[in-house]
Parts: structure tokens; C-alpha cells; sequence
């Protein structure tokens, strides 16, 4: 264990610890899907020859297999694309210029805001900036948005057209919403084009042997009497192939008509073969809870090494905490206020290169400047274990020179 921050840059390390990635092992676990499946042989589905145009919402029988997975009806299911990233770039973009169903434009309906429970991702919020649409940053609680700021907003403000939600195992906390919010968010009043991007980017991505369910959100809200108020994502970049996997978007009758008519003008249809090869892959060579058994046998070990390093150096320091995760991908780090910025400017110059400070925040400012994303899944065990003491060390120089 190193002692001193000098002493840690003297390594001379060179870590990329910005975005959580999968690990070349995580990535190894889904090579049946190329060696294996054999799809020359089985191009042709249900009469559809899978290497040509069409089938615009995806191959039923896949559509049917995510159906399964997510508890939604397979009509209320598309499988789209790689990206469920790009599904929710492209669902806000056709809202902007063509209204969500019975809604006009949002572009047309100046000026538009979303809800963003903070911290969260930093490619939703990019998305929001780029398109100019404001972000109003909400607290994420131990059990998800703080309900009653985001019914107050959304009940009095009718600029709110969307909000952000990783429900479980949100990205970079790991929060898991509970019953009681999800019941909230599907119930509350709002305007009738509101949207709930339901990002459920780690539906199963369990970091402990429970495999934590959560509400169905489609049901909640059909329940409320507001069917069309959330859009579900998903994808499988961190269970196969990231950006080379399948994404999926669920959502009521009536928003998958809407979609299937918008996304008409962008496509003539999806990668069929890829969606053959993944099913062949889930159905033939590894379900779906074995291979993620799998991933979490590989990524666990790192999660716990970080804990077990930040207890060590930070355990008994006042105003330091961080999360401890039953799922995802990152470990939320919370500095004394002030000290995260510097903190990744200290582990920078040791080698470590960290998430910015600020990014999951709206505008890439974090008010307080106190979270710090830590991404451990794709160095080795021995890197994470040198990048926790790195980032250990940085924040205790920077209180140190806070202090001095
Ligand atoms: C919350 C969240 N949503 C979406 C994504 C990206 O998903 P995809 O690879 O399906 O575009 C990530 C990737 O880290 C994520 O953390």
C-alpha cells in the first residue's frame, strides 16, 4: 500500500478510468455469439430472408424473447438498432420535430425543459445540451427522484416535457427507485406530451447474488391512466457486445405506432442477422441470468477492491463517503464540497485518468463539486487496486493542501 501521493506518482501509471466500459474478459464471454451461431445457415425466419429490407420494429421471435425479459407485451416491443443511446437521441428528436401523439412539436412549444435527477449519465444530459432544450437538476434520493420537488415542477410548469430516469442501478449511484416512486412518477399530474425516458440500462446487471426486480413502469402508468407517459430503453452493449449488441424500446400501443411511423423516414429496417445471431446466442448457447453470473464473477472482485481500498484510506474520514452498489457499472466517490475537481486533477497527474468533475451533472456543474465517477469494470484487478489507492491518495492531498 502506498503512503504518500508522491510517493504514488513516482509509478508512473498510465490508467483510463473514464468510462465504464466492459473489460476484454467481460467481452470474451460473448464470443459464442460469432463463433458458434452458425447464422449462414439460418438467414431465412419465418419466411423472411433476414439479409434483406424490412421489418421495421424488428424479427417477432426477437422482439417476443425481449418481451419476456422486460415483462412487456411483444407488440409494445422494438428492437432496434445497437444503441439504446441512439434510440433516446432519436425519440427526442422526432418529439422536437414532429410532437409526441396528439402533442405538437416541441420545437413549436418553446421553452422546453426536462427533469434531470442529479448526479446521472452525462450522455443525457448531452443530449439535452445539444439540442438547447434546459436541464432542471433534481436530488436523487436513496430511493430515486425526490418526488416531491419532481410533482411540484412538473404539476406547475408546463415546459417540462421530459425527464431522466436510470431506475435501477443508476448510473453513477446505483440507486434502485422504490415502489413508492415509481408509482409516483407514473400517477402524478403533468402535461399530456410529458415523456419518461425510462432508461433501464441495467436492468440486469446484478452485482450481488439477489437479482433486484423493480416495478414495471408500463403497467404503473396504464394503471394511472397515463399509458403513453413512459418509454422504456434498453440494450445488451454491457451483456454482449457494446456497440455491436442489439437495443430495444418498449412503450405503449400507441408510442410505438408513433415510433414506427417516425423511425420510417430514418430506415428501411434493422440488422436482422445480428438479431438472429443474438438469439441463437441467449437460446442455444447461454441464458440470459448465466452469462450475467458471469460478468458479475469478473466484475464484482473489482467492486470490492475499491471498497476495500477507499475504507482503508478514507473509512474513518468525516464528510467522505461513497456508494456500495448491488448493481451497474460505477461507484459514486463524495469528496468534502470543493474537492472534486482537484482530486481528478491530482489522480491526472499520478496517471489515473477519472470521469471530468462535474460530468453527471447538467452543464458539467456539480454545484457542490463533491462527485467523483469511478468506473472500475475495464482495468485488471491489479490496476484497480493501484487506481483506488491513486484516487485515495489525490483526495487526501487535495484536503491536505485545502487545509494548509
Ligand atoms: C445509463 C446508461 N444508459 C445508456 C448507456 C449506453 O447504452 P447503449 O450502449 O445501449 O447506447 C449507458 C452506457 O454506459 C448508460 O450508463
Amino acid at each position: 500500500m502506498y503512503k504518500n501521493y508522491q510517493e504514488f506518482t513516482k509509478l508512473n501509471l498510465k490508467l483510463d478510468m473514464s468510462r465504464g466500459k466492459p473489460s476484454p474478459e467481460q467481452l470474451d464471454l460473448a464470443l459464442p455469439l460469432l463463433k458458434e451461431t452458425g447464422i449462414a445457415d439460418q438467414i431465412k425466419s419465418n419466411g423472411t430472408d433476414c439479409r434483406n429490407y424490412g421489418i421495421q420494429l424488428g424479427l417477432p421471435e426477437v422482439r417476443e424473447f425481449f418481451a419476456s425479459l422486460l415483462d412487456v407485451p411483444m407488440n409494445q416491443v422494438v428492437v432496434d438498432g445497437s444503441s439504446s443511446l441512439a434510440l433516446m437521441h432519436d425519440v427526442i428528436v422526432f418529439a422536437l420535430l414532429y410532437g409526441t401523439p396528439g402533442g405538437l412539436p416541441w420545437r413549436d412549444d418553446k421553452p422546453i425543459s426536462f427533469l434531470c435527477p442529479v448526479p446521472g449519465y452525462d450522455r443525457h444530459f448531452s443530449i439535452l445540451e445539444a439540442f438547447g432544450i434546459k436541464m432542471i437538476n433534481v436530488p436523487l434520493l436513496e430511493d430515486g427522484p425526490d418526488m416531491d420537488i419532481v410533482e411540484s415542477l412538473v404539476s406547475s410548469d408546463d415546459s417540462i416535457k421530459g425527464m431522466w430516469c436510470v431506475p435501477k442501478y443508476s448510473n453513477p449511484t446505483g440507486t434502485v427507485y422504490s415502489l413508492e416512486v415509481i408509482k409516483r412518477l407514473a400517477s402524478m399530474s403533468a402535461v399530456s406530451d410529458f415523456r419518461i425516458f425510462w432508461d433501464d440500462a441495467y436492468h440486469f446487471h446484478h452485482l450481488t447474488d439477489e437479482r433486484i426486480a423493480i416495478a414495471n413502469i408500463l403497467d404503473l402508468c396504464q394503471v394511472a391512466g397515463n399509458p403513453d407517459r413512459a418509454i422504456v430503453f434498453a440494450s445488451t452493449s454491457k451483456m454482449t457486445f457494446a456497440g455491436a449488441g442489439l437495443a430495444v424500446l418498449a412503450s405503449s400501443i400507441v408510442n410505438i405506432d408513433w415510433w414506427q411511423k417516425c423511425v420510417s423516414v430514418r430506415t428501411i429496417g434493422p440488422d436482422k442477422l445480428n438479431q438472429l445471431r443474438h438469439l441463437s446466442f441467449f437460446q442455444n448457447t447461454m441464458s440470459v441470468d448465466s452469462l450475467m453470473d458471469q460478468h458479475r464473477a469478473i466484475l464484482k472482485p473489482k467492486f470490492d477492491i475499491v471498497d476495500s481500498i477507499f475504507e482503508q484510506y478514507l473509512g474513518k474520514i468525516d464528510n467522505i463517503s461513497w456508494s456500495k452498489p448491488l448493481g451497474g457499472y460505477f461507484i459514486d466517490l463524495i469528496t468534502p464540497p470543493g474537492l472534486a475537481k482537484r482530486t481528478i486533477e491530482l489522480a491526472k497527474n499520478a496517471g489515473i485518468i477519472l470521469t471530468p468533475a462535474g460530468a453527471t451533472f447538467p452543464y458539467g456543474i456539480d454545484p457542490d463539486d463533491k462527485h467523483i465517477r469511478i468506473a472500475p469494470s475495464y482495468p485488471s484487478i491489479d490496476e484497480i487496486n493501484l487506481a483506488a489507492q491513486g484516487i485515495s491518495l489525490s483526495l487526501l492531498q487535495a484536503m491536505a493542501e485545502d487545509n494548509s
